[in-house]
């Protein structure tokens, strides 16, 4: 493998471990617990899993005879920075419980568990991956784990390699079929644990138990690199808007702590327009106002984070994408006949088949965008909203609205644009010194609860604004973070996502600032990743978690 200068460097970090798993390691189990809501449907699901108490490890005495483990690991949906530390972190931990511990990775995600695919990681492969980005090590996918017979293959190779547990790595949808992989499992008797880890650059999979999934730090710290770039060239040429839009399916935790670090001009968050029932022209009136303003102080630039999730937040959206969804439902009459129209004839019939609030907002859209949404579909004929480019639909309406404004004589200024997406910039950057010692203690945290025997829990390390050392590992119980949520139509057990607080503190943070930073340019430029260097520059954790913490 040809590797660069920095990751053979990066190869001989060796990540910082809290102290309670340094050398033995003793257990403490606490309270028993209970489902954040709905505890009687979750613990009716969940008869064997449901109540377990947290776990928290202390420094414990030598002593304990040992047997070997035999673990299979899964990464599951989409790339985070950290993922390989995670599986290194539970090499050495099975190692150091027995030299002759085994580690096979599932290839492909969850699907190599049901198809029986995968590899035995040696100490060779492992190392040639410790500290490195991406999932490639056994890939990943995103076949979810839900049905019994996908558990019953899973069961074959499991007893085949004769597995005591697995590893899955994934978000809140991969570590809620854990859970009910766990039962399923324990009800046989089977004999094979599970563990999840979290995991996912969105921030969401989050709660008291967990600070914040892996990936999220690095992620982030790459796009703030970029937009702080972006912001120093817009401050340079004094000429362009940039309006970026940042990944992160749902919430906009990603797009808040980028604001955080980089104090751009405007930032939307998602969450707050659903609060507000915000509709599109009133979030097209509050950015052409910063413009304008800026434009008044002779400032005709600026930067624009958007999240990816936008749209489903805005209410308006949301109906009309559902209203779309169902006139132009795979096979049925209304398609056939909007198939069989000329083009240019197609976002006519469209508005004429809509309610009258959603035509209004459907003809509102510039021209591209309206196409967009009745074109792109996913698998099951919905639209594909992931594909629609949020940041050229506002950039274009905020163009429209400030060329109103120029008419009314309101706004004299200029408004030109640039437009960004960063998502997969970021997903598979090498870790920062936070992941890789975070991710590296996940995977050791899972290894010592496959060793005391746990099932249906998913490691947790905790108190991360305080150095390594110092941090809390553990396990925390899945079913502790379930709800019942309706999905595809039926109640499920399901792990609550969390989304961006708004009583939060970072949140609120943001909003004292976000005036000053519309009008002013206070950018904040915070340059690349730094992995080795004074502590202060490498080990920061995010300012979200900093601001939750204090
Ligand atoms: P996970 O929730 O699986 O971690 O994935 C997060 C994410 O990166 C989202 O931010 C993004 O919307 C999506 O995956 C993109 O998915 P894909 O990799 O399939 O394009």
């Amino acid at each position: 493998m040809n590797i660069s200068a920095l990751q053979k460097e990066r190869a001989n970090y060796q990540p910082k471990l809290p102290k309670s798993l340094k050398g033995a390691v003793k257990l403490v189990e606490g309270d028993k617990t209970e489902s954040v809501a709905d505890p009687k449907e979750i613990e009716k699901l969940f008869p064997n899993t449901y109540g377990m108490p947290l776990i928290t490890f202390e420094q414990g005495d030598n002593g304990a005879q040992s047997v070997p483990v035999n673990v299979g690991v899964i990464l599951s949906g989409g790339q985070a920075p950290g993922g390989h530390n995670v599986i290194s972190g539970i090499f050495d931990g099975i190692k150091k419980i027995h030299s002759e511990s085994k580690l096979y990775g599932f290839l492909g995600g969850p699907g190599g568990l049901v198809d029986h695919k995968y590899m035995e990681l040696t100490a060779e492969i492992i190392d040639e991956y410790r500290n490195t980005g991406g999932f490639d090590i056994i890939g990943s996918g995103r076949t979810k784990l839900e049905e019994e017979a996908q558990f019953d293959k899973g069961l074959e190779i499991a007893n085949d390699l004769n597995l005591n547990a697995l590893v899955i790595i994934g978000g809140d949808d991969s570590n809620t079929n854990a859970c009910v992989l766990a039962e399923y499992y324990a009800q046989k008797n089977a004999g094979v644990q599970v563990i999840g880890c979290p995991k996912t650059i969105d921030g969401d999979l989050k709660n008291e138990m967990i600070e914040t999934s892996f990936g999220f730090d690095t992620a982030t710290k790459v796009y703030s690199e970029l937009i702080g770039n972006i912001q120093r060239d817009a401050n340079s040429a004094k000429k362009y808007w940039h309006f970026i839009k940042l990944m992160g399916r749902s919430a906009s935790h990603i797009g808040l702590e980028c604001s955080l670090k980089t104090q751009p001009n405007i930032t939307l968050i998602s969450e707050e327009v659903a609060a507000k029932q915000q509709t599109l022209s009133e979030i097209v009136e509050y950015m052409a106002g910063a413009v304008s303003q800026r434009a008044d102080n002779g400032e005709n630039f600026g930067v624009a984070l958007i999240p990816e999730g936008l749209i489903e937040f805005i209410p308006e959206m949301k109906i009309l994408i559902a209203e779309l969804n169902d006139l132009l439902a795979e096979g049925t009459e209304s398609e056939k006949e909007f198939k069989m129209l000329r083009k240019s004839h197609r976002l006519e019939w469209v508005a004429s088949h809509l309610t009258e609030d959603s035509a209004k907002v459907f003809k509102s859209l510039p021209s591209g965008i309206a196409t967009q949404l009745t074109l792109d579909r996913d698998p099951h004929g919905n639209v594909q909203v992931s594909l629609i480019e949020t940041e050229k639909l506002l950039g274009e309406m905020v163009k429209e609205k400030l060329s109103q404004l120029k008419k009314e004589g309101k706004f004299s200024g200029k408004f030109s644009t640039q437009y960004h997406f960063f998502g997969y910039e970021g997903r598979c950057a090498a870790p920062s010194n936070f992941d890789a010692d975070y991710c590296y203690s996940l995977g050791y945290t899972a290894s010592v609860l496959i060793a005391e025997g746990k099932t249906g829990y998913m490691a947790s390390v905790r108190n991360l604004t305080a150095p390594a050392e110092e941090w809390v590992a553990g396990g925390v119980p899945v079913t502790m973070m379930m709800n019942m949520e309706k999905r595809h139509g039926h109640m499920k057990p399901v792990i609550q996502k969390a989304l961006v607080e708004l009583e939060g503190a970072p949140y609120k943070y943001f909003v004292s600032k976000r005036g000053e930073w519309a009008l002013g340019t206070h950018y904040i430029y915070p340059g690349p990743i730094q992995y080795f260097g004074p502590t202060e520059v490498c080990d920061q954790p995010t300012e979200t978690l900093k601001l939750e913490k204090a």
